[in-house]
């Protein structure tokens, strides 16, 4: 009997040492399986056009939060380059901020607001235009009011802040011939946006009060003006053919994309002001057309519209949120999606 038990006792002791040995073996290759997938958590490329710029990442790595950080910025970073990259390809867009003098307080403020939803409309677009804020004069209420969103005027990816007004910016022979101003009071249609143009949107809130400000003005400069096609493809009856601002830079970054007027005019004219007209296709229509464009472009398109979510993620949420004002009465957030349009991001605002 006590042989017996002396026999058991053994018996148990190895158990338990090859049991602790098992344990410390499996302890010592987690550690090591850890240390390696730290070290393979990363590899980035990027050569060649903007669509190969991929970060490869091992989703399941532990990363520090320095990694993290890291990650992050070298993602953005690839993002950036890729937004400019694209918008080098994108016409001039000047938003001619020299109308201070003429506008109200509130009008300024509205104003501020809709050049907000411009750059937030540029940044997230596929086809974006090179953005250019002209007469941003130092102590103005203008820049006051730009000063106070979020990321201005540093972090405003593709846009360029000018002090001077824009015609002594472009003062050269050649630059004249470039100008376009955009202005619903001339008889001159705008048929296409050109890469080497630079059209002007004026900076005006003014409720119809100012009719024929910026019409005179280019006049006065002896620069080109031209007004969109709106009722070729679009019923306004007895409502304005006067557009916001914002409205105007989405019609050109839609058209951009889509190189069709009736789609771009039927995504960013709010549905309360004009119907499509019944004699055109519908854009349910012309979808197929469109999506075969934009086929066209693809690959880079494919990566520039993953870029693009990423963008609205990082870059256009946070200004918008932080701006301040949006709740004013003059300017009413994004109601796209409740408007039945497609794509591109018309906002309700005042002309
Ligand atoms: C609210 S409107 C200002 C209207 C102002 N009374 C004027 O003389 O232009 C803002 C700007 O959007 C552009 N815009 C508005 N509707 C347009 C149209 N139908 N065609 C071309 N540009 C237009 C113009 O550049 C205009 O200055």
């Amino acid at each position: 009997m006590r042989v017996h038990n002396r026999h058991c006792q053994k018996k148990a002791l190895r158990k338990r040492e090859r049991r602790e040995r098992k344990a410390a073996q499996w302890k010592q290759e987690r550690k090591k399986r850890r240390t390696a997938r730290k070290k393979r958590h990363v590899v980035g490329d990027g050569e060649g056009d903007f669509g190969s710029n991929v970060l490869v990442v091992n989703e399941g790595a532990e990363m520090t939060v320095e990694q993290k950080r890291e990650m992050r910025e070298a993602r953005k970073a690839v993002e950036i380059a890729d937004f400019m990259a694209r918008s080098e390809k994108g016409t001039t867009v000047v938003l001619d901020l020299e109308w201070e003098d003429k506008l109200s307080d509130r009008e300024v403020k509205a104003l501020v607001q809709q050049v907000l939803y411009c750059y937030g409309s540029n940044r997230s677009a596929l086809r974006p235009v090179r953005l250019v804020l002209s007469g941003v004069k130092p102590g103005s209420h203008t820049l006051e009011r730009l000063q106070k969103l979020a990321g201005f005027p540093k972090s405003w990816q593709g846009v360029t802040i000018l002090e001077q007004r824009y015609i002594d910016h472009f003062d050269s022979d050649r630059d004249r011939h470039r100008l376009v101003y955009l202005t619903a009071d001339t008889d001159t249609v705008v048929r296409t946006f050109e890469p080497e143009k630079v059209y002007i949107i004026g900076g005006i809130v003014d409720h119809n009060r100012l009719k024929g400000s910026t019409r005179a003005k280019a006049d006065e400069q002896r620069i080109a003006s031209g007004r969109l096609p709106l009722e070729d493809h679009m019923e306004f009856g007895s409502k304005s053919r006067v557009l916001t601002v914002n409205h105007v830079l989405n019609i050109i970054l839609e058209h951009q994309r889509s190189l069709d007027w009736r789609v771009a005019l039927e995504a960013c004219i709010p549905a309360g002001k004009a119907r499509p007209r019944p004699s055109e296709r519908t854009a349910a229509e012309d979808a197929p057309r469109t999506a075969a464009r934009t086929a066209a472009a693809a690959p880079a398109a494919a990566a520039a519209a993953a870029a693009e979510a990423e963008a609205k993620d990082e870059a256009i949420r946070p200004a918008v949120a932080e701006a301040p004002d949006a709740g004013s009465g003059m300017v009413v957030p994004a109601t796209d999606a409740g408007e039945g349009r497609a794509g591109c991001g018309s906002r309700e605002a005042s002309v």
